[in-house]
């Protein structure tokens, strides 16, 4: 006598004790109702290339739909931001190649692009936050982040430097000081510079984690600094290898008063944010970088991908593995996006 065979519906409901995770996503509404993120355009900052000048926004080729726009065009798009309810916008200059020399030295004037331009948005558009990179490269010669002695970035100096930078963008009114240099201990003296300043108010958001990548190339085209580097910047970034040395970077950066910290990359480093957001439990952002951008954007124009889908589902990404925010060439799409 051979007993009888149990049928599918029985065995699926002895595995799953009946339990059908399928019931939950047959409608939209209650696919809705156990969401468990949510992307909104509070998550966003969007980073903007500025240049010196009047006209028509200079695209960038390596960036499709991303161009470095004049001071009065940032303005505009301050007002955007405000219109869609990004909380803040990034600024990064294209400087002047006539402007790099070796120790970075525009970066330190009160009236170089980047402060120009925050007065412009701080007078126009308030409500908006400004970001200001900390970071040499948008005005060496050498393309590095620091100052150059020999082969060598060398630390303390550079630290002296970004200090310096920090202060005159933060009293150009930039709300949030974002040092993406990488140099030791630079977080602990750029507080102390700012308090010193009367800046007891500008923010710090720490690049902690920010490793040595290959998906940097399309900013760097479009700050101008990419044809300029010496070498690479492996002596400061971190190496993709690591994780643990993640924690310890941002463990001295809150240490040293950092108020938010940073991811960057951002997908391919998805587990070094989920990591520190359940290490530390800050506001930790993470960058969709230029390369991510320019990857998703290359596929979109073949027609390889659908645009708004892969764009919608990678920011989602980032706040599903915790991040408090991410810093996107996407932001203005995204946001019109959901707000439609
Ligand atoms: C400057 C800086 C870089 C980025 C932000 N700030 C480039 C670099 O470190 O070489 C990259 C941003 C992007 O790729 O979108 N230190």
């Amino acid at each position: 006598m051979t007993a009888e065979r149990p049928s599918i519906t029985d065995r699926i409901d002895t595995a799953t004790g009946g339990m059908r995770l399928r019931r939950l996503r047959q409608a939209d509404w209650s696919r809705r109702l156990v969401r468990e993120t949510q992307l909104s355009a509070a998550d966003l900052i969007w980073p903007i290339f500025v240049r010196e000048g009047s006209g028509e926004p200079h695209p960038v080729a390596s960036m499709p739909g991303v161009a470095r726009l004049s001071v009065e065009d940032c303005v505009e798009a301050a007002r955007r931001a405000r219109d869609l309810a990004i909380p803040v916008i990034a600024l990064f200059p294209y400087t002047d190649p006539s402007l790099r020399d070796e120790t970075g030295s525009e970066a330190l004037n009160p009236e170089n692009l980047v402060c120009r331009a925050t007065r412009a948005i701080k007078a126009a558009v308030p409500e908006v936050g400004i970001m200001c990179d900390v970071a040499l490269d948008p005005y060496t010669s050498h393309g590095h982040d620091g100052v150059m002695v020999g082969e060598r970035i060398v630390n303390d100096e550079s630290v002296e430097l970004l200090c310096r930078q920090a202060v005159v963008q933060a009293e150009a009114g930039c709300d949030v000081i974002g040092p993406s240099d990488m140099m030791d201990g630079r977080v602990a003296c750029i507080r102390g510079a700012l308090d010193d300043a009367g800046c007891r108010d500008t923010m710090i958001m720490a690049y902690s984690a920010k490793y040595a990548s290959a998906f940097y190339g399309p900013f760097r085209d479009a700050v101008g600094s990419g044809g300029m580097l010496k070498g690479d910047k492996r002596t400061y970034q971190m190496d993709y290898a690591n994780s643990d040395e993640a924690v310890r970077e941002a463990a001295q950066d809150l240490a040293e008063g950092a108020d938010m910290i940073m991811v960057k990359p951002g997908l391919p480093y998805l587990d070094v944010l989920s990591r520190l957001v359940r290490e530390f439990g800050v506001p930790t952002f993470a960058y969709q970088t230029s390369g991510e951008y320019a990857m998703m954007m290359a596929a979109v124009g073949n027609g390889w991908l659908d645009g708004d889908k892969a764009m919608v589902e990678t920011l989602t990404a980032y706040k599903r593995a915790g991040a408090s925010g991410i810093l996107t060439y996407f932001s203005p799409r995204v946001a019109e996006m959901l707000r439609g």
